[in-house]
């Protein structure tokens, strides 16, 4: 079973991801790990954190001769603000005078119900680890999965749809999104310049006023075989992990499959995808097809070979520069929230993040299914798959 954890605080010495489970004999291309990790740090809105990081992955395990070999694969990344922290956040008790506590909770973060939760007299540790730094670990992990599915003809990318009050209103096609994910300069990462460009002036307009923004990206897998996921147990259902994985990552406050949102607005017969049957060989694997793609390529838990569309809606960042009202931890006397150095905006970040956990849900269902311990056996599985479902 592909299974993966993260460690790390974000300003501690390094962000762990471990990913194990995957079979032996990935090919495993470092630039497009620490590509991913560089998409992850873009975006028009970022905080000066971005500036200081340069994120790489380090592999210390899991891969030997540029292949994965079966073992668990575990990557360091620095972080090189900890030279910055290293007395303020020292393993050892160091010096206390030092120490920098965050007094005052701040709305929107886990700085309060985490210091009640652990009994902390402030909400410096809640933060090292609430905070979303921890998203580049996913990142890291989510590179390896997408190595996999590769090997599969399975690709995942994703595109920004929403930032604050500006809108994508129209679908955009596969080459479009893929396309975006391979630019040299990300601003906010939508596949249309005008909209961009608007949603640039709302990521301005927040900076100007001491505010911040949220928005939606939209993660899209392309090559998903019908038959992932299982309607036969709720906890296996691929919308359902699907819907678990992307709402864990920090600041994703909603999640929808498809035309998730709108269909509950709109009667059956212009929600429900037709089913027609293309009669000559189309090159993939079935030779049905659908007149859209509303369900999001999951119908009953199941993937149905159509592309898997999933959307992340994110709050806008918690920390405000002109903060909100908040009390003291150790006198309880009302203040402004505390302040620490933050982004205004990270859907196009957060996307990445987004792409990265699909991915691994993918992956993990794929080798569930294809089973095999080397990608040989795997792929001979997968591939056996393929003609059942080509002379179905
Ligand atoms: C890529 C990424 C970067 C983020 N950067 C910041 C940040 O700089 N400042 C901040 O206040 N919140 C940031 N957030 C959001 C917080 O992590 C999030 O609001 C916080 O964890 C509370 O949200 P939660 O209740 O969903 O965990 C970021 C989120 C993501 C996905």
């Amino acid at each position: 079973m592909i299974r993966f954890s993260t460690a790390g605080e974000s300003h501690g010495e390094a962000l762990i991801a471990l990913i194990s489970g995957l079979p032996a004999g990935v090919p495993v291309d470092l630039d497009f790990v620490n590509r991913e990790l560089w998409r992850r740090q873009q975006g028009y809105g970022r905080g000066g954190r971005m500036k200081i990081e340069t994120d790489k992955a380090h592999v210390l395990s899991g891969v030997r001769h540029g292949q994965t070999i079966g073992s668990p694969v575990a990557i360091r990344i620095e972080n090189r603000d900890w030279k910055n922290w290293e007395e303020k956040l020292p393993v050892e008790s160091g010096d206390p005078a030092r120490h920098q506590p965050v007094t005052s909770p701040r709305p929107g973060h886990a700085d309060l119900a985490g210091a009640l939760k652990y009994n902390f007299p402030e909400a410096r540790y809640v933060l090292e680890r609430a905070s979303a730094r921890e998203s580049a670990a996913r990142v890291a992990a989510g590179a390896f999965a997408k190595l996999l599915l590769k090997t599969l003809g399975i690709e995942v990318s994703s595109h920004v749809i929403r930032v604050g009050r500006v809108g994508l209103e129209r679908t955009a096609a596969w080459n479009q999104i893929a396309a975006a994910c391979g630019r040299e300069e990300v601003v906010l990462g939508c596949v249309d310049a005008e909209i961009e460009a608007r949603m640039k002036e709302e990521v301005e307009e927040a900076a100007r006023t001491g505010d911040t923004v949220g928005g939606i990206f939209e993660v899209v897998a392309h090559g998903v075989p019908a038959g992932l996921g299982t309607y036969a147990n709720w906890d296996e259902r691929l919308d359902g992990l699907l819907a678990w994985a992307v709402m864990s990552l920090q600041a994703v406050k909603a999640v929808e499959i498809g035309r998730g949102v709108t269909a509950a607005e709109v009667f059956g017969s212009q929600v429900h995808d037709a089913i027609h049957y293309a009669g000559s060989d189309t090159g993939r694997p079935t030779r049905f097809t659908r007149e859209h793609n509303n369900a999001g390529g999951i119908e009953g838990g199941v993937s149905n070979g159509e592309e898997i569309v999933v959307r992340g809606y994110l709050k806008p960042i918690s920390t405000l520069r002109r903060p909100l009202e908040s009390v003291r931890f150790d006198t309880r006397e009302a203040t402004a929230a505390s302040y620490e150095r933050s982004d205004i905006c990270v859907v196009p970040a957060a996307a990445v993040a987004g792409e990265a956990m699909v991915a691994l849900v993918l992956a993990r269902l794929a080798q569930e299914k294809f089973g095999g311990d080397s990608l040989c056996e795997m792929k001979r599985n997968f591939l056996g798959y393929i003609e059942q479902l080509r002379q179905f």
